[in-house]
């Protein structure tokens, strides 16, 4: 931990750089998992898949971009390498062996929901330890997560 002059205790920051790290982990590999599918996709729709699945791992760049800054923006050490993510993710491995679409989206909308949940009970997490702005970081992580998971099971439902 370094020292910063910011007004979080070091034992507030160390419990919310725990949940910081484990969940940037996943974000890591999770955003390898969905380039995966952007590679392998094919079918029918494959260029809206494989560009659709570039904007989701895009978004998701972004956000382990913010959530390894609020780690060190705490006096933290960002634990970002795939070889950390790899053993700290608690996320399933992707099939190597699949290439239609919709078992893409069924995998990738399973790994995003996973992520958001993990994510969803972080945002409380960050708030009981009276950090709020790691807890408002999370809320649009989890807002953003949402929406994606949305745009990949639009293409799995045709009725309610
Ligand atoms: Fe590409």
């Amino acid at each position: 931990m370094y020292k910063t002059k910011i007004d979080l205790s070091e034992k507030i920051r160390r419990n919310v750089i725990t949940i910081l790290n484990d969940r940037l982990a996943e974000a890591i590999d999770l955003q390898s998992q969905i380039k995966q599918a952007h590679w392998n996709v094919k079918g029918p729709n494959f260029i809206a898949l494989h560009e659709l699945f570039d904007k989701i791992s895009d978004a998701v760049l972004e956000q382990i971009d913010d959530l390894a800054e609020r780690v060190t923006s705490l006096g933290g050490t960002a634990e970002g390498t795939v070889a950390v993510a790899s053993k700290r993710s608690k996320l399933k491995n992707y099939p190597l062996s699949i290439t239609a679409g919709k078992d893409h989206l069924l995998y990738l909308s399973t790994q995003l929901a996973a992520f958001g949940k993990a994510v969803r009970a972080a945002i409380d997490e960050a708030d009981q330890l009276g950090d709020a702005d790691t807890a408002d970081l999370l809320t649009g992580i989890s807002r953003t997560t949402d929406k994606y998971l949305w745009f990949l099971e639009a293409h799995l439902q045709d009725k309610a």
